[in-house]
């Protein structure tokens, strides 16, 4: 009996040992640090970012992609999280770069986290949307997600879709955009898009009390650091850019582009139905933005006195 129970612990030890190495290499394979490596600490089968008083910390894909999902499990700052801000986010890099944005601005003990979402197009950014959550994100792991493709950007929680960027172009049976006379400026008015430029997945977790808690009232209070964002997993299912190609090699964009949606069913997030909302993904858009946004820049006039081209139609 003493034997037996002496083999069962062994065994036990060394799945968790296993486990350990598998958790590391399940991130290892996706990311690696970006900067202040040591703020970058796995614990067990997470991965967590922290922010002290000496530094932030991030992680940023070891590939590039051009479409695809990408999508982390994550349990934001448990307590007083005022001034801290936890990002996940895509961008492409450059003086043109595209970038899509999920930031999290934290709060004192109790009070609700808000989600702001944005979006850069040829480095131009100024989209902001913001909402609150249907729970409390510090105290379970929830899924946030970035699905684009040519024809949409959508930002999901939960697999509910909480804001949706269209390619108006390419959207069936209605082209209001297409340049065909009547507009003198169209270029002014058809709502941009972004471009095929592959993009890295990053994370981050830094101090913004100058502007994330209460428009900036709140400040971070240092004696509750270090604080952290853990990850239970990462994942980009995307068209992997070459390694080795510039990010405007033409072969890898026809590559990832393709000519065909969801060509040889490889590409599921480029398949006809991924190209707009489903109907109950339709219903559950309205129904998070009718509970939970918070700040839609199209309706605010302060800021844009001439409605984005965008948001025409809202
Ligand atoms: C077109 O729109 C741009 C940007 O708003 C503006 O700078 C330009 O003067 C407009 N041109 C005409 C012909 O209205
Ligand atoms: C927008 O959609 C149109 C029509 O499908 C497509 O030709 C165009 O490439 C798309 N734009 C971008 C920037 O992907
Ligand atoms: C923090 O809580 C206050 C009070 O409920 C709320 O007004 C604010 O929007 C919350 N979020 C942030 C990031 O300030
Ligand atoms: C990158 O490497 C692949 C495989 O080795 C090769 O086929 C391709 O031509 C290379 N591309 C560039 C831009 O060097």
């Amino acid at each position: 009996m003493a034997a037996a129970s002496l083999g069962v612990m062994v065994v036990a030890v060394l799945l968790g040992a296993a486990a350990l190495v598998a958790a590391a290499g399940k991130f290892d394979d996706v990311v690696q640090p970006s900067w202040a490596n040591d703020h970058m600490v796995y614990d067990g089968d997470l991965l967590k970012l922290r922010l002290d008083a000496n530094s932030g910390g991030g992680f940023v894909s070891k590939n590039k992609f051009l479409y695809g999902k990408a999508s982390a499990d994550l349990k934001l700052v448990p307590g007083d999280s005022a001034g801290v801000v936890t990002a996940f986010y895509l961008s492409s890099g450059g003086d043109k770069h595209n970038e899509f944005d999920f930031e999290f601005l934290g709060n004192v003990t109790g009070e609700p986290y808000l989600v702001q979402t944005n979006l850069y197009i040829d480095g131009v950014g100024n989209r902001e949307q913001r909402i609150d959550l249907w729970f409390d994100p510090t105290a379970d792991f929830h899924t946030y997600a970035v699905l684009w493709n040519p024809s949409q950007v959508v930002f999901m929680v939960d697999d509910t879709p909480i804001r949706v960027y269209e390619n108006a172009t390419s959207r069936r049976g209605h082209h209001r955009h297409a340049s065909s006379g009547g507009n003198s400026n169209t270029t002014s008015s058809t709502p941009a898009f972004p471009g095929p430029q592959p993009m890295a997945v990053y994370s981050s977790i830094w101090n913004a009390d100058d502007w994330a808690t209460q428009g900036g009232r709140v400040k971070t209070d240092w004696s509750h650091a270090p604080f952290e964002a853990t990850f239970r997993e990462v994942r980009v299912d995307g068209c992997a850019w070459a390694g080795n190609a510039s990010d405007s090699d033409a072969g890898e964009v026809a590559r990832c582009t393709g000519s065909s949606w969801g060509k040889e069913g490889r590409y599921w997030w480029k398949e006809k139905e991924m190209s707009e909302l489903s109907v109950h993904q339709s219903h559950q858009l309205v129904w998070a933005r009718a509970h939970h946004l918070v700040y839609d820049y199209c309706v605010d006039t302060d800021r844009f006195p001439v409605q984005p081209p965008e948001c025409a139609g809202r």
